[in-house]
């Protein structure tokens, strides 16, 4: 991973450069190594909360530069509330609004992870370096120009202090190994169309054979084969080949059927012949945040050995306006036989999608499956950028989902899928059209549309990322456009359920 942030472990030792952040609670009290650390600086600190009315308040912050008596050129504390009343996540939370305390030209920092009972146990350690990384990442690949107010350091050095080095080590390691799956689909994501098409996407996944993933690139000639005409239809309007990545990790007992995740990979969504109108039509190289996230958990889940049986499988197109381009009116027959009539051809993620699922479904007799997709406009106008939508035929694993989201913060909101919609999607011409008559109920016309593709005995979910996938919410924990939203919340779905 290309982060420019060293991370490092010690034990609790004064530092003598840098910013120190250390942690209080709601009444103000410290542990006993940040005491020692603070020394004769602690009066200094009690006037500063005083004047700056700063009383520990969970997740609230107080600076003091050039601190007295200490030789740290900056300290920041920032509050824990009452201590009991932390939970799991909340740790991530704070390693991020560590990094948020660092002034711009900061090089190194030092974090104390303790708190007033004493040292924070391993796995809370590990959950605040793990929010420090995510804060960290920073897309700046094409910036060659420094403004020179922000003398921002090419490397920045954050130690973080503990009290048992071996054990916050080991706690870390699983989680180091899915941050950096969330900032491969960050960085996914976050690549401009004229660097990341199909062919240079599936590129990139080849990186993963190093942790023993089997990966698979299926060309033109392979997916004709196979049948998936609505994939194909998509990208032939485009100079860039289309490609479907098969990704296979087998940490699970032998002939296990796998879990099964499938990703929208459009690379650049013009919206074909439907053309887009230009405004913000740029973000549209984020079209293939479902992709990423697939591509991002199959590293996490390999990088840290999960004990599953997984396969991801994502397809790759362009979505182009040309003479080759698919036409409104036009009739493709997918892998499964249906056929479709494209009524727009804006509406090209559920054509990629139903060959994918229907070519995942049928190679691998996953136990379950999980598709997502930037797919529809209208599930960001249903709930906005805080959840995503999830439709799912299986309430147990709906439940499931719910909670993994609850507990890593990346939320899933449960959406009606019914066969009154169906109508919406019949067509005078084909099996189905790949749009309802009306916008009303955009988001469950996808997914109504997309089901017709799974069979109903296998437990799915279709979770639409279009508000969560880029232009992504801004949290203490997240300043990238593109999230590696999902990467998150199915790691720790497998980690709750599915692991031998
Ligand atoms: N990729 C878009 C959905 C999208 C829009 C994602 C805005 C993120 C932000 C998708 O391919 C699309 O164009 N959907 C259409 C469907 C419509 C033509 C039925 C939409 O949502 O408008
Ligand atoms: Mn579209
Ligand atoms: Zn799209």
């Amino acid at each position: 991973m290309t982060d420019a942030l060293k991370l490092g472990f010690s034990p609790f030792t004064t530092p003598t450069k840098g910013v120190l952040v250390v942690f209080c609670d709601g009444s103000l009290n410290f542990g006993i190594a940040t005491k020692k650390a603070l020394g004769s600086a602690a009066d200094a600190i009690t006037r500063a909360a005083k004047a700056e009315r700063f009383t520990g308040k969970k997740n609230s912050t107080l600076d003091l530069s050039v601190p007295p008596s200490l030789e740290v050129s900056r300290l920041a504390v920032i509050g824990l509330g009452k201590i009991a009343e932390l939970k799991p996540n909340d740790f991530l939370k704070l390693g991020g609004l560590a990094v948020g305390r660092l002034p711009n030209a900061a090089s190194d920092a030092t974090v104390f992870a303790e708190m007033p009972g004493g040292a924070m146990r391993p796995e809370q350690a590990a959950a605040l370096a793990q929010g420090v990384r995510l804060r960290a990442y920073a897309f700046d690949r094409y910036k060659t120009k420094r403004k020179d107010d922000e003398k921002s350091p090419k490397t920045r050095n954050v130690t973080i202090e503990v009290g048992d080095v071996a054990a916050v080590r080991k706690a870390f390691n699983p989680r180091s190994a899915i941050t950096d799956g969330v900032l491969l689909a960050r960085d996914l994501v976050n690549e401009p169309a004229n660097v990341l098409y199909p062919e240079e996407f599936a590129r990139r996944t080849l990186a993963l054979k190093k942790l023993r993933v089997a990966v698979e690139v299926l060309d033109g000639r392979a997916m004709k084969k196979l049948g998936m005409n609505a994939l194909i239809g998509v990208g032939q309007g485009s100079s860039h080949q289309s490609r479907v990545v098969v990704m296979r990790w087998n940490g699970g007992r032998a002939g296990q059927a796998p879990v099964a995740f499938i990703g929208k990979g459009v690379c650049f969504d013009t919206g074909g012949i439907s053309i887009k109108p230009a405004a913000s039509m740029e973000d549209m190289k984020g079209d293939m945040a479902g992709a990423a996230c697939v591509v991002g958990l199959m590293h996490a889940l390999a990088a840290r050995k999960a004990r599953v049986n997984a396969v991801g499988v994502v397809g790759l197109v362009e979505n182009m306006p040309d003479g080759k381009a698919q036409r409104p009116g036009d009739i493709v027959k997918s892998m499964s036989g249906q056929t479709i009539e494209i009524i727009n051809t804006d509406a090209e993620g559920r054509l990629v999608l139903a060959d994918v699922i229907w070519y995942a479904a049928q190679r691998f007799k996953p136990k379950l499956m999980i598709d997502l997709a930037t797919l529809t406009g209208a599930i960001i106008v249903a709930l906005g950028q805080e959840y995503a939508g999830m439709f799912c035929n299986n309430d147990q694993l709906a439940e499931r989902l719910n909670k993994a989201g609850i507990e890593t913060g990346e939320l899933v909101w449960r959406m009606p899928l019914a066969p009154e919609y169906d109508k919406m999607i019949d067509s005078k011409f084909a099996d189905m059209k790949n749009t309802g008559g009306s916008r009303w109920g955009g988001a469950i016309t996808a997914a109504q549309f997309i089901k017709r593709f799974v069979d109903d005995k296998v437990p799915w979910a279709h979770l639409d990322i279009a508000g969560t996938g880029f232009d992504s919410r801004q949290t203490d924990i997240n300043k990238s456009w593109g999230s590696g939203w999902g990467v998150r919340l199915l790691n720790r779905l497998i980690e709750d359920h599915y692991e031998r």
